[in-house]
């Protein structure tokens, strides 16, 4: 590994992305050097881009919206997270291309379990929205233990062809929104990116089982309906997903450089 292996996030927009203040800190506080820049990249320009910074010796990418699913394809070889969650945060160099992973699932794991204080095991567990965010936590999220994982969306097609797809893993409750009338939930996790536009998805009234938990993989702005939301539904504590956001980070830095950098001074200075 050289003292300067170059690494960058790849995304349309970029320009708001914390992965380069994230991963400078992180090395840093492991003195280690290494480059970490973002790049704006068009989608038609992802595959053409990777094979080009291949070729110049680039160590490592992080992948955003949107090239997360059509960057899976464009990888040579993929872990088992990334099969399941259809979709790569991560590229890891190999000596002929990329190796895709996604850590965005253990990231949110982590963020729950070991910042928040949270055990999914035994607990009712909502996912709202089924798109790549929601796909990409729902197999780490089974692996906790939950009593129930339901998965909900406006209309149920897409968490029926998700509940199928993932079955070999484990039980997943295909749901659409308007249907969760009466059921409650300990932990109800926003995946949808409604937040973007200001808006939280329709949903019935009391879906907070007492002591219920939100989260919210969004931070920043696009974060604050759904947990305004969820106070005024009695939920016992909000979280938004700036705490995954870092962790995620963290696996990405473990896969590339072999230690996993401690995130708590990331993420307060992050808050401050
Ligand atoms: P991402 O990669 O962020 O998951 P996506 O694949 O486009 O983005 O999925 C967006 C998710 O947010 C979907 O579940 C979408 O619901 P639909 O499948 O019904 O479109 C959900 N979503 C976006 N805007 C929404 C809104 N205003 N209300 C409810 N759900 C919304």
């Amino acid at each position: 590994m050289s003292d300067l292996d170059r690494y960058a996030v790849l995304g349309q927009p970029v320009g708001h992305s914390k992965s380069p203040r994230i991963h400078a800190a992180f090395a840093a506080s492991l003195g280690q050097k290494l480059l970490y820049e973002a790049y704006e990249i068009a989608p038609d320009e992802l595959g053409p881009s990777l094979s080009r910074f291949h070729a110049e010796g680039w160590a490592g990418f992080n992948l955003t919206v949107p090239h997360k699913q059509v960057g899976a394809a464009l990888c040579e070889s993929r872990s088992e997270a990334a099969e399941q969650a259809g979709a790569v945060n991560t590229l890891i160099r190999t000596a002929t291309g990329w190796h895709g992973d996604n850590t965005d699932g253990a990231g949110l794991v982590r963020d729950l379990t070991a910042n928040l204080g949270v055990a999914i095991k035994g607990k009712r567990v909502l996912v709202l929205g089924a798109g790549g965010a929601a796909r990409g936590i729902l197999v780490p999220l089974l692996a906790e233990g939950p009593a129930e994982l339901a998965i909900s969306n406006r209309n149920p097609w897409k968490p029926e062809e998700i509940a199928a797809a993932l079955k070999p893993h484990g039980n997943i409750v295909p749901r659409t929104h308007l249907s969760l009338k009466g059921d409650r939930y300990d932990l109800i996790i926003n995946a949808t990116s409604a937040g973007h536009s200001g808006a939280i998805p329709r949903l019935p009234p009391k879906l907070f089982a007492d002591g219920g938990i939100a989260y919210d993989l969004n931070y920043g702005q696009a974060a604050v309906p759904f947990m305004v939301w969820a106070k005024s539904e009695g939920a016992a504590q909000v979280s938004d997903g700036l705490g995954m956001l870092v962790e995620q980070a963290a696996e990405a830095f473990q896969r590339w450089r072999g230690v996993r950098p401690a995130t708590a001074a990331v993420l307060a200075e992050l808050r401050g």
